[in-house]
C-alpha cells in the first residue's frame, strides 16, 4: 500500500506529548514535513529534536495557544512560510476539566467551547484556503464521549459531539475541493493524560492505581489500554493517499470498550 505521504506537509495541533506527538512521529517516519504546535515551547523543542533525528520528514514548531485567534493565524502563516503548503491538518487539544452540570459555571463552559470546539473551527477556517487547489485531509480528534456520554465529563460529552456535526457538514461542503474530513475518537489510550486521570481516581477512591487500571481494563474486550502508536497508525492511514473515499465519518478506537452500536 502506497501511503504517498513523503514530501507532504501536515500541521499536528497539541503535539508536544500524547496522541498528537504520536501522530506527528508516525507522519515524520513516512517522510511528511510536520509543523508541531502547542503552548509549551520547551516540550515542542524537545519533540522537534527527537523527530528531526529520524532523518525523514522535516520538523518545525510554532508555539501556539489554540484558544487564541491571532495565534492560530500566526501558526498557519508560519507553516506556509516554512513548508510552502498545507496538505494535512490534525486538530487536537487538551481535554476539558471534569465536572457535573451543577459544578460548572459559565466561564468553564466558555473555556471548554473555546478549547475543544472553536479552536477546531478556526484551524479549519484558516487552513482550507490553502487546501482548495490541491485537496487535503482533515482529522478531528474527539473522544468516545461522542458515542456514549462519560459520567462526570459533561463538557466533553457536549462539545465533542459538536465536532461530529461540524465534520459531517464539512465533508459535504469541502468535497468539491477534494478535502476529506473525519473524526477519530480515542477510548483509553495510554498517554500522560490517562495516567493522570487514573491517579486522580486512585486518590479519590483511596485505592492503588493498579486497581483503577485493572478496573478499566476489565471493561475493555481486548483487556488492555491502546498505545498512542496504534492510534497514530489509523490516523496516518486516514490522511494518506490510501484513503480516497472515507469522509464525514467518526471512527472509534477503544479496544471494543463502548457498548453502543
Ligand atoms: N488518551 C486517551 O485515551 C483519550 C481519550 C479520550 C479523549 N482524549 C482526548 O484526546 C486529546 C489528546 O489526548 P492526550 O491523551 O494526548 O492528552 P495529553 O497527553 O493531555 O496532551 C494534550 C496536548 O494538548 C496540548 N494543549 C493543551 N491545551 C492547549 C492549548 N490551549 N493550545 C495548544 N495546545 C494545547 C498540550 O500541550 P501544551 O501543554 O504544550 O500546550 C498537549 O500536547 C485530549 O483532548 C483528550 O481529552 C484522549
Amino acid at each position: 500500500m502506497d501511503l504517498n505521504l513523503n514530501g507532504k506537509t501536515a500541521i499536528v495541533v497539541a503535539s508536544s506529548q500524547g496522541l498528537g506527538k504520536a501522530i506527528a512521529t508516525q507522519l515524520v517516519k513516512e517522510g511528511t514535513n510536520v509543523m508541531l504546535a502547542s503552548r509549551n515551547e520547551e516540550k515542542l523543542k524537545g519533540v522537534q529534536v527527537e523527530l528531526s533525528a529520524l532523518n525523514k520528514g522535516r520538523v518545525s514548531y510554532h508555539q501556539t495557544d489554540i484558544t487564541k485567534k491571532e495565534e492560530i493565524e500566526a501558526l498557519i502563516k508560519h507553516t506556509v512560510d516554512t513548508f510552502g503548503a498545507i496538505d494535512i491538518l490534525v486538530n487536537n487539544s487538551g481535554g476539558p476539566p471534569a465536572g457535573t452540570f451543577e459544578q460548572l459555571d459559565d466561564e468553564e463552559w466558555q473555556n471548554a467551547f473555546e478549547l475543544n470546539l472553536l479552536s477546531y473551527i478556526r484551524m479549519i477556517r484558516n487552513t482550507v484556503p490553502h487546501m482548495k487547489e490541491t485537496g487535503g485531509k482533515i482529522i478531528n480528534i474527539a473522544s468516545v464521549s461522542i458515542k456514549e456520554p462519560i459520567p462526570g465529563l459533561i463538557l466533553s460529552n457536549t462539545f465533542r459531539l459538536g465536532i461530529v456535526g461540524l465534520s459531517k457538514t464539512l465533508a459535504d461542503e469541502l468535497a468539491p475541493h477534494n478535502i476529506l474530513i473525519n473524526t477519530v475518537a480515542p477510548g483509553r489510550i495510554a498517554t500522560d493524560r490517562v495516567a493522570h486521570l487514573d491517579q486522580v481516581n486512585a486518590e479519590k477512591l483511596g485505592k492503588p492505581i493498579e486497581e483503577i487500571e485493572h478496573m478499566f481494563k476489565e471493561k475493555i474486550p481486548l483487556k488492555r489500554y491502546g498505545t498512542p502508536e496504534e492510534f497514530a497508525t489509523f490516523v496516518t492511514f486516514l490522511v494518506s493517499d490510501a484513503n480516497t473515499y472515507m469522509t464525514g465519518q467518526a471512527y472509534i478506537l477503544d479496544g471494543g470498550m463502548v457498548k453502543a452500536i
